[in-house]
């Protein structure tokens, strides 16, 4: 199938990270928010990560200015019936995931190909809101995005081989290595992720070591680019507890289950590097 148009439903650290590769790859990009004010600090993202392109030399401003003005911004699903594949990047929280999914199966064309980037909620359960569960499939990026080099495929027993095709040929368009995994919760990287990242707080937590131990241990210890608690505030402390929840349930394991630290935090507004700072000070 041929690819042309990409909508990318989402606009926040994720979803304005795709649309800033989907556009850079030459697709016509479709950035779908619900409202103005996340819109537009989504397209200021992309509109950075595209600054930082050109200074680093991988992009020309003749390619930056080109790739933005493939972008489509828009407040309206219904501009997501042009759309040869759907990327979803919205919060990570199920039944907005199955009623936007609903809603859009009767907008899009029956041929159009449903991908989310859920980093945790079963793909399957998103398949069954919509009556097309041959084209729908996990598609999982990395964040930052556009320097994050891996996309997980995520295939239910329903996911076509077609479909498979053309997220894999798409993926590898967009300068990604894609692994393909089936529908488990947490998928590979989450599902080891997790655990470690929780861990790290607890050591906290317990007082076995500061902060600045932990994150050094880390990355001097096992060569990781950045430590677990650093890694927390890149990720979103927010999103670290939602992935949480979901795998503590769907493989019922307790310890799968965010510490109450982070929950503390969050609940302060202290998610990470977006917004509020983390177990660093914003910069
Ligand atoms: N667009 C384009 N270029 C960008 C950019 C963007 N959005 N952001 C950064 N860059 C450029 C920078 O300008 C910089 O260019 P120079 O080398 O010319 O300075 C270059 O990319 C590298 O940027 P940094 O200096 O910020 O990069 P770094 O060397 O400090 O590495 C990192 C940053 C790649 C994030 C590295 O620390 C790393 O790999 N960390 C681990 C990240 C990780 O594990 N991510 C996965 C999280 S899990 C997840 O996302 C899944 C989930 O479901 C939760």
């Amino acid at each position: 199938m041929s690819i042309e148009t990409v909508a990318v439903v989402g606009c926040g650290v994720m979803g304005a990270g795709i649309a800033q590769v989907v556009a850079a790859a030459g697709y016509r990009t479709i950035v779908c928010e619900q409202l103005d004010a996340p819109l537009q600090r989504g397209l200021a993202r992309i509109s950075d990560g595209y600054a930082r392109s050109v200074k680093k030399g991988s992009m020309t401003t003749e390619q930056a200015d080109a790739a933005y003005a493939r972008l489509v911004p828009t407040l309206d699903r219904h501009s997501l019936a042009q759309a040869d594949v759907v990327i979803e990047a919205i919060a990570e929280v199920a039944e907005l995931k199955y009623e936007l999914f609903r809603a859009l199966d009767s907008i899009c064309s029956p041929s159009t190909i449903f991908a989310s980037n859920t980093s945790s909620i079963p793909i399957h359960l998103i398949a069954q809101a919509t009556t097309r569960p041959d084209r729908v499939a996990g598609f999982h990026f990395f964040n930052p995005v556009p320097l994050m080099q891996l996309i997980e495929l995520v295939s239910t027993p329903f996911t076509s081989a077609a479909t498979q095709d053309a997220l894999r040929q798409m993926g590898t368009t967009l300068n990604k290595t894609v692994v393909a995994v089936k529908d488990e919760s947490g998928f590979i990287v989450n599902r080891l992720l997790i655990p470690y990242l929780f861990e790290a707080v607890r050591l906290l937590d317990a007082g076995v070591a500061d902060r600045d131990a932990i994150d050094t241990a880390m990355k001097l210890g096992c060569g990781y680019p950045m430590g677990p608690l650093q890694l927390l505030d890149v990720i979103g402390l927010d999103t670290a507890v939602s992935i949480g929840d979901v795998l503590a349930r769907e493989l019922a394991d307790e310890r799968l289950s965010a510490p109450q630290r982070l929950r503390a935090m969050v609940a302060n507004g202290q998610l990470g590097r977006k917004s509020g700072g983390g177990f660093y000070p914003l910069a």
